[in-house]
């Protein structure tokens, strides 16, 4: 691997300052076949805080992350990684400072868990940081729970599990940006919590974690900010007791929805208002 790259300390990401804007669209417009699929969107993800992306089908929290990581170009406005365009950045470099979780992270890999997790070390190869990669595998699949399949071939594990170790994968990247489509979709509830339990932790430790959730209720207890969308457009950003409210989610939801409060702890829950 080491060959691969010239020096120990290539281009190697600055230290991040807590609120510092790692990620940011602008005004960002994205086209597929020629239709909008996002409309003047802007959203900033920071150091030290969880960003949800809300909303229903089809409402582009995909494109939209996929654009915040340089994985999909602007048709209009702008995206920022760490302060420079999306597009200056070379694929070496955005590895080291973003790392994504796919909605569809459907790969199957005929590896063993363990080096399906180490992948996610291999941007680090040949910088000085490359020493941390067994400590940094292990402590990823410690925290999603998949150090017991560590020599399972990833193809045959469960659909939960096997988005447990992508997860694994990507938090193995230790970037300072991590950019999630839907981790908890296949979990059940104790993984979901574990998830989003690593999310804040990770926020917690200076890191910006944009995260597309479908479940308003875990994105009411664990993200600091939600943006949400509705086609193509962010129709309300901020936190979640501001931007959560019958009325706001009923409309974009099209389906009544309550919010209550925990009869013991306050949170906010969010229903389906059933009669
Ligand atoms: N490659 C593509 N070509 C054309 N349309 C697409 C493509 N990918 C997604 N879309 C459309 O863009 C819209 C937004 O998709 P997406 O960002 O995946 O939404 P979400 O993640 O919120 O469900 C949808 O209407 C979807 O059908
Ligand atoms: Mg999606």
């Amino acid at each position: 691997m080491r060959s691969l790259f010239a020096s120990r300390t290539r281009n190697m990401p600055a230290p991040v300052a807590p609120g510092e804007v790692l990620a940011e669209a602008r005004n960002l417009t994205v086209r597929l076949d020629s239709r909008p699929v996002l409309s003047e969107v802007g959203v900033t993800a920071r150091a030290g805080e969880v960003l949800a992306l809300v909303g229903p089908n089809g409402a582009g929290k995909s494109t939209l992350l996929a654009a915040l990581a340089a994985d999909r170009a602007p048709d209009e406005g702008s995206v920022t990684i760490a302060g420079r365009p999306a597009a200056a950045w070379s694929a070496a470099e955005l590895a080291l400072r973003r790392a994504v979780l796919p909605q569809d992270a459907s790969l199957s890999f005929p590896f063993p868990v363990e080096d399906v997790v180490r992948m996610g070390r291999a941007p680090w190869a040949g910088t000085e940081r490359e020493d941390e990669d067994d400590e940094a595998v292990a402590a990823a699949m410690a925290s999603t729970e998949v150090t017991d399949f560590a020599g399972r071939a990833f193809s045959g594990l469960s659909g939960g599990e096997r988005a447990r170790v992508a997860l694994a994968r990507v938090l193995a990247q230790r970037t300072s940006l991590l950019l999630l489509d839907e981790p908890t979709a296949a979990l059940d509830l104790r993984h979901q919590e574990l998830v989003l339990g690593v999310c804040r932790r990770r926020a917690e430790a200076g890191d910006a974690v944009v995260v597309v959730l479908h479940d308003l209720g875990l994105a009411a207890a664990y993200a600091d900010r939600v943006a949400v969308l509705r086609d193509g457009r962010v129709v309300a950003d901020g936190a979640p007791g501001v931007v959560f409210t019958d009325a706001s989610l009923t409309e974009v939801y099209r389906q009544p929805v309550e919010v209550l409060p925990h009869p013991r702890t306050g949170a906010l829950l969010v229903f389906p208002r059933r009669e």
